[in-house]
């Protein structure tokens, strides 16, 4: 039979913080495909690799961190788990809950998450109950909740979160044979740049890696607190996924970046945009938010700062089903033909 991927925690069971008697919830997450990408490879001079983390169980790189909060969380013997979300965790959470049969509830912003993620917390059996208030002001009350209430919180302030989706950086250098040379990644909340780099400095202690990547985080422009060194109140990109004014691990984003020599720097959201049509167009389908990790990557080849022939991953977090809206909107109406095998080849001028 066919060897089938068991999921982070038996693949990387060694480098993560379970014993023998850890339950292990998983639905079989990571894994997913690292795709060379001869497009943005010449448009860059660089040799660019794309992380599909949309390939993952619930469509993002939440499960990766998931797995493990949810199996520590059964293991010390919680019956509930909460979380404050932009969508993606949510999703990732209500369906480990699900798997584990506890009870998960989750708080989002009102209005404000993508219709594929809401369906996702929704069909998963999960509570969702908005909250007036943006990301930051949920997750405070995730926070507050988790601390004076018999419920695990399993937001990236999760340490076993962290733990879980440190994996990426992992499953990139076994596939490459080395660490890239730049690491892109969007940043929100800003626990999954700190995670892939715990990842590359451990594979580094461990003499697996010979030399550490440069790590690039990406804001969007109108949410990009680590870049201008304030909280924004009111952030706003068409990002939903990154649409968060006070990251919770916001020094430990900024550390990563700095200690590899990168930066956490900003992206507009005409740059997402351009970078979301240009990877679907060769067949990988991302959240706009995802496409911060690709619109880094043009900019700062735009502005010189990468030397041909480097070695680049940018990390497509999440999957483009979950808002197919910009998609829908940007392609105009298809034409409503007769069914008449004539008149579409007339139309497609064959
Ligand atoms: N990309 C996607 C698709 C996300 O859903 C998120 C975060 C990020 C990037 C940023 O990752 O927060 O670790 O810096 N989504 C969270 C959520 C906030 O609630 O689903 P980060």
């Amino acid at each position: 039979m066919a060897h089938q991927w068991r999921g982070v925690i038996e693949e990387y069971r060694e480098h993560l913080p379970v014993s023998a008697s850890t339950p292990v919830v998983t639905l079989r997450e990571g894994g997913t495909p690292l795709v060379s990408s001869d497009v943005l490879s010449e448009a860059t001079g660089c040799s660019v690799f794309l992380k599909f983390e949309g390939a993952n169980p619930t469509g993002s790189f939440k499960d990766r961190g998931m797995t493990l909060a949810i199996s520590k969380a059964v293991e010390e013997g919680s019956k509930a788990v909460v979380c404050a979300s932009t969508g993606n965790t949510s999703a990732s959470a209500a369906a480990y809950a699900g798997k584990a049969g506890l009870t998960c509830a989750v708080l989002v912003p009102a209005g404000k998450i993508a219709a594929g993620k809401m369906a996702q917390t929704l069909v998963h059996g999960a509570r969702v109950l908005e909250i007036d208030g943006n990301f930051d002001v949920a997750l405070e009350v995730a926070r507050t909740l988790a601390e004076s209430y018999p419920v695990t919180l399993v937001n990236s302030v999760n340490p076993f979160r962290i733990q879980g989706q440190k994996t990426a950086a992992f499953e990139i250098c076994d596939a490459l044979g080395r660490a890239p040379d730049y690491h892109f990644t969007p940043v929100g909340n800003a626990g999954n740049i700190t995670s892939h780099w715990l990842g590359y400095a451990e594979y580094a202690v461990g003499g697996v890696i010979g030399e550490l990547p440069v790590m690039f985080g990406f804001q969007a422009a109108g949410a990009a607190p680590i870049v201008t060194g304030r909280p924004v109140p009111n952030p706003s990109t068409i990002a939903t996924a990154i649409r968060i004014g006070n990251p919770a691990s916001w020094e430990a984003a900024g550390k990563a970046a700095a200690d590899s020599g990168g930066e956490i720097l900003a992206v507009t959201d005409r740059e997402i945009l351009r970078a979301y049509r240009m990877v679907a167009r060769q067949g990988l389908f991302a959240e706009l938010a995802s496409s911060a990790s690709v619109a880094g990557l043009l900019q700062l080849s735009a502005a010189g700062r990468l030397e041909a022939g480097a070695v680049v991953v940018c990390v497509l977090t999440g999957h483009g089903l979950k808002e197919p809206d910009w998609a829908i909107a940007g392609a105009g109406a298809p034409p409503l033909l007769p069914a008449d095998p004539a008149a579409v080849a007339a139309e497609l001028g064959l």
